[in-house]
């Protein structure tokens, strides 16, 4: 039976594959170190999650309109004026079924086929598949020699008559980067009053480290009116599987979203009931996860210091480690050379049954990613593993 050309465009994840053979360890009894973790091992907090049973209990268990519940769409508005200084109406916002949607659901809206959209690499997986199930064109520009970070001049060299889009992550999934003021306006002096929507997405803005400031690029001068805010309340509260992102834009952008969103899927009433009050209620367990986070960011990174062959990108927020293991291709083990981060990434599983996910998927073949949303107690034994492992190559 026919499969359609799209799914073909659309790669299979290595990362998968790693957790199946993870997977298979544990299923053998064998003490996995995880640290493919995409999501806060935290407990989503109990108030939030009384708000999802009293929801239950008082029947809100039915279709909401399809662009969310009135009180979830001004509780946003609000949170959007309050924390980010962007004013917005409800008709502005639409809640989607976590953020990964939101951002197919704008791509679909923005794009004609073939239309380019410019991606900044290191990136999130989906964003490029996205980009091709809806039938658009990743444009990928690699930031590696440019502190991981794109320049204005390397978006403008990219930019053609067919660019319609740029999807921008800060904090960024996998390095951790964190866009600076001044490194926003000189996006924003490139993208002001072009043809190009910004998708900007922001589901990481909580979850940052020192002294940095997460700042949206909709509130550039002249980016407001094509800008796209995508967030949600996966990552800050500890809420991936209530599902439950949303977007914030321009009025015909959210109207047109809406519209093709109506046809195909409606965000679950009771996580609604649950997100209005993560955002309503008590923050003090927001800011307790991200102090924790640092605090584990700063033992991995301590950790890895130590380790000659390996190096990292220092980071600024999310709760990621993007480690650089090109210094350990060419070594050999008893399966053979590590030519590749999948190699690395096999080799680690293999004999210190420690779980990361290969850098390809992101844009970054040379790397892997080390997530630390897990326990100190893990983050102690993945470092004497990744010791271990390196000083076993040198012998
Ligand atoms: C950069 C980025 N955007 C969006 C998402 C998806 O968020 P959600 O679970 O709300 O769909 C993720 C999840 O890993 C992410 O890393």
């Amino acid at each position: 039976m026919q499969i359609a050309n799209r799914v073909q465009q659309v790669e299979k994840s290595e990362t998968l594959r790693v957790k199946e053979k993870a997977l298979e360890l544990r299923r053998q009894g064998v003490d996995v170190i995880d640290l493919t973790a995409g999501e806060p091992d935290f407990p989503t907090p109990s108030h939030i999650c009384a708000a999802g049973e009293a929801a239950i209990r008082d029947g809100f268990t039915k279709y909401t309109a399809s662009a969310g519940i009135p009180e979830l769409r001004q509780a946003i508005v609000d949170k959007l004026s309050r924390e980010n200084q962007l004013q917005y109406q409800p008709e502005q916002i639409i809640v989607t079924v976590g953020a990964k949607p939101a951002i197919i659901t704008a791509l679909w809206a923005i794009l004609n086929p073939g239309d380019e959209v410019i991606i900044p690499a290191p990136y999130w997986v989906s964003y490029p598949q996205q980009v091709r199930m809806a039938d658009g064109v990743p444009v990928i520009v690699d930031t590696r020699d440019s502190g991981f970070k794109i320049t204005p001049q390397a978006l403008e060299n990219h930019i053609t008559p067919r660019t319609r889009a740029f999807l921008f992550n800060s904090p960024c999934n996998p390095t951790g980067v964190v866009y600076t003021p001044d490194e926003l306006q000189a996006l924003a002096d490139v993208l002001k009053g072009r043809n190009i929507w910004i998708l900007s997405d922001e589901i990481y803005e909580k979850i940052i480290f020192d002294d940095q400031v997460h700042r949206s690029i909709a509130g550039y001068d002249g980016l407001y009116h094509q800008t796209i805010v995508i967030n949600g309340v996966s990552k800050a509260y500890a809420m991936t599987g209530w599902r439950i992102g949303y977007a914030a834009g321009p009025t015909e952008i959210i109207q047109a979203m809406n519209r093709l969103q109506s046809h195909f899927t409606t965000p679950p009433s009771i996580s609604q009931k649950a997100a209005l009050v993560a955002l309503t209620g008590d923050q003090s367990p927001v800011e307790e996860m991200r102090r924790r986070f640092q605090k584990r960011r700063d033992i991995l990174v301590d950790g890895l210091k130590q380790i000659p062959g390996l190096s990292f990108v220092y980071p600024e927020g999310a709760f990621y480690l993007f480690v650089n293991v090109s210094g350990l291709f060419g070594r050999k083990w008893n399966r053979g050379v590590l030519k590749t981060s999948l190699d690395v990434c096999d080799y680690l599983i293999e004999t210190q049954h420690l779980v990361a996910v290969p850098g390809k998927g992101f844009g970054a073949p040379d790397y892997i990613r080390l997530s630390f949303a897990t326990s100190e107690a893990v983050l102690e034994k993945a470092i004497v593993a990744l010791k271990q492992a390196v000083q076993a190559l040198n012998q």
